[in-house]
């Protein structure tokens, strides 16, 4: 299938060439300068053993036992297969999986099977004998404590602090550490479960979900969209559910519940509004579960089932950015999704530019501004600190790397940078109506880069040479850093802001700034603003005057704790441990830890912080801060 693909992709590409073979700069002369072989290489997933152009998986039947006790995830993976080129094997992807035996068809019958020496970051082949006419495939399998994809949750790591928890994390390549999958982006699956958990636990999925707990521990699920392996997820603890609107609502644990339903209490009107923007919602439900506070991303766009960190109840909605964010990647990812991790741009990108857009009718322009300053000073960040200049393209090479590595800013505001580039050239209505074409297009499909470009090339620029030229593929995609030409966003809110700083710093006393009804935007902004030179004096004054170290917003205090940090502030020392203790969002970690790190003194407390904080982190975290503290 893909071979098929490509080939028309190359076909298409060659018609282009003749549109602008007079002109000899543009962006299009590129694209024909590439050969097939390195169209294919593009699309192909260098992340995944699987081959799904001789056979590929179509549907799962998962049937798992959850074991508290052992830490294990055990049971069968019963494949629907299609042999496409006659292949006497399939291939999967496993990781730290025990394979204890596989079988061919409905009767079961046994087969042989082989795993594949093991590859850093992807694992071992799981290859399996097959016939041409083998329908189906049955992996008889058990998790190792280990796996990566795994947080198994002591009842003290929970709000309630009775039950243990279990979630699962698999983009992007985590999935073959809980489930033999062909685990890549680019193929995708319908699938049923049947999940057994102890009694006094719920189970959750990415999947049509119960609302009640059931007295046998036994869930069945479907997944009736197919969807690419990275969203299977799994979660089982002790859960209520809470309706929002008719079609949305939230699991958390009890203790959590009544605040979760406050703070999120917006989610219908921002379907509502993704909707009305990008087109009909395409997976019945919209639900979150509010995670405990280990878990190592601030969301993640599980389909029909939105994994959310607890870091985000702020109590005042303050940071209801990100459950727009997760909610437009029901479309941006979930719905067209990128093909390879090398695409990973198609994903984020995508999204950033969605859930601004639903910010702006939800709260206003003067609110979606604020939003679209802070990712560009995240991004101008990214841009200075990025070793690697050749990933700050958009499209990336991760061949031989962790996909990990690609989860950087770039993806997210550099992408969303040349989205809103385009649409200011063009636009917006004509940008939406490409975009709404762009979602039905490709709905239930995967992409990627040279196909989205393809899209782009025809939909929209349609051989008009000084378009081509101001929306610069070749300058965003495929080069490193800013192109000179993008959009520089402003705020009016952080111009008073400004004012405000510039007004303390020429002797306004703290207590005295006009800085009623700031949000945590505004005060975030603030507290970027700060310089590297603050004296013990104005930090206390500070915090005096804004209650920082106490503040219960999750960004006010990463962003604080950071100066806190840098000038050894050290009324803040017992805030910044139980953070540090408490949250395993990453995002929050690595900058604190790296901020620790950088003196010798720093680095007694980071230590000693991580050790007790360790076993409260998920591997994602721990993958990552292991190797800093190396
Ligand atoms: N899909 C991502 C999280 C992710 C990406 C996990 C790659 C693993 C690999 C999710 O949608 C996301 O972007 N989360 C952000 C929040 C968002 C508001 C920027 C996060 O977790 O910080
Ligand atoms: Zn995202």
């Amino acid at each position: 299938m893909k071979l098929h693909q490509t080939f028309l992709l190359g076909l298409s590409l060659a018609g282009t060439v003749q549109l602008v073979s007079c002109n000899s700069k543009t962006s299009n002369e590129n694209q024909t300068m590439k050969t097939e072989q390195e169209i294919e290489r593009e699309s192909t997933d260098v992340h995944s053993f699987a081959r799904p152009t001789e056979a590929v998986t179509k549907h799962l039947d998962l049937d798992i036992d959850v074991n508290f006790d052992q830490k294990v995830i055990s049971g069968r993976a019963t494949y629907q297969i299609e042999n496409l080129a006659q292949a006497d094997q399939i291939v999967f992807d496993t990781r730290g999986l025990e394979i204890e035996k596989v079988f061919l068809g409905d009767s079961l019958t046994e087969t042989a099977f082989r795993l594949g020496s093991e590859e850093k970051f992807l694992g071992q082949p799981l290859l399996v004998d097959i016939t041409p006419s083998t329908k189906s495939v049955t992996i008889q399998y058990r998790t190792t404590p280990e796996a990566a994809a795994l947080q198994w949750l002591s009842p003290q790591q929970t709000a309630g602090k009775k039950h243990p928890f279990l979630f699962t994390q698999s983009q992007a390549i985590l999935a073959r550490t809980w489930i033999p999958i062909q685990d890549s982006p680019g193929i995708r699956i319908t699938y049923s479960a049947n999940v057994k958990v102890p009694k006094e636990l719920m189970a959750v999925m990415s999947a049509e979900n119960p609302q009640q707990k059931n007295s046998t521990g036994e869930y069945r699920f479907f997944m009736r969209q197919p969807i690419p392996s990275y969203l299977m997820a799994l979660s089982v603890g002790d859960l209520v559910f809470a309706p929002i609107g008719e079609k949305t609502g939230i699991y958390a644990e009890p203790a959590t519940i009544k605040e979760a339903t406050y703070e999120f209490a917006e989610m219908d009107q921002m379907l509502t509004a993704a909707e009305k923007l990008y087109g009909r919602y395409r997976w019945d439900r919209y639900d979150l579960l509010v995670l405990p506070p280990s878990f190592p991303f601030g969301g993640m766009e599980n389909p029909r089932l939105t994994f959310v960190t607890p870091t985000v109840l702020a109590k005042d909605r303050s940071l209801t950015s990100l459950i727009a964010h997760e909610l437009a990647h029901s479309w941006s990812g979930n719905l067209v999704t990128n093909g390879t991790w090398n695409d990973f741009w198609l994903n984020e990108g995508f999204t950033v530019y969605f859930e601004r857009r639903i910010m702006e009718e939800l709260y206003g322009k003067d609110y979606a501004d604020m939003l679209q300053v802070l990712g560009y000073q995240d991004l101008q960040h990214t841009l200075e600190d990025m070793e690697k200049k050749d990933d700050t393209r958009l499209k990336l090479d991760l061949e031989g790397r962790d996909p990990d590595e690609g989860l950087t800013e770039i993806a997210y505001e550099k992408g969303n940078a040349f989205l809103l580039n385009v649409e200011k050239t063009v636009g917006r209505e004509r940008f939406d109506q490409f975009l709404n074409k762009y979602f039905q297009t490709f709905a239930f499909k995967s992409t990627n880069t040279d196909r989205f470009l393809e899209f782009l090339r025809t939909e929209l620029i349609k051989g008009d040479e000084k378009l081509a030229e101001q929306i610069n593929i070749e300058g965003w995609v495929y080069s490193p850093g800013l192109p000179e030409e993008h959009v520089k966003p402003s705020s009016t809110r952080f111009a008073q802001v400004e004012e405000a700083f510039k007004s303390w710093q020429s002797g306004t006393p703290a207590a005295s700034l006009v800085t009623k009804d700031w949000s945590s935007h505004e005060w975030l902004h603030f507290i970027r603003l700060l310089p590297d030179e603050l004296s013990q004096q104005q930090l206390a004054e500070l915090d005096k005057a804004f209650g920082f170290t106490r503040s219960g917003n999750s960004e006010v205090l990463a962003a604080w704790f950071l100066h806190a940090i840098r000038h050894n502030y050290t009324t803040a020392d017992q805030a910044i441990d139980t953070f540090l203790t408490t949250v395993g969002r990453r995002k929050f970690l690595v900058p604190l830890y790296r901020e620790l790190l950088k003196t010798p003194a720093g680095k007694k407390k980071a230590l000693a912080i991580y050790a007790k904080a360790r076993p409260n982190y998920h591997a994602v975290s721990t993958g990552t801060i292991d190797e800093m503290v190396k």
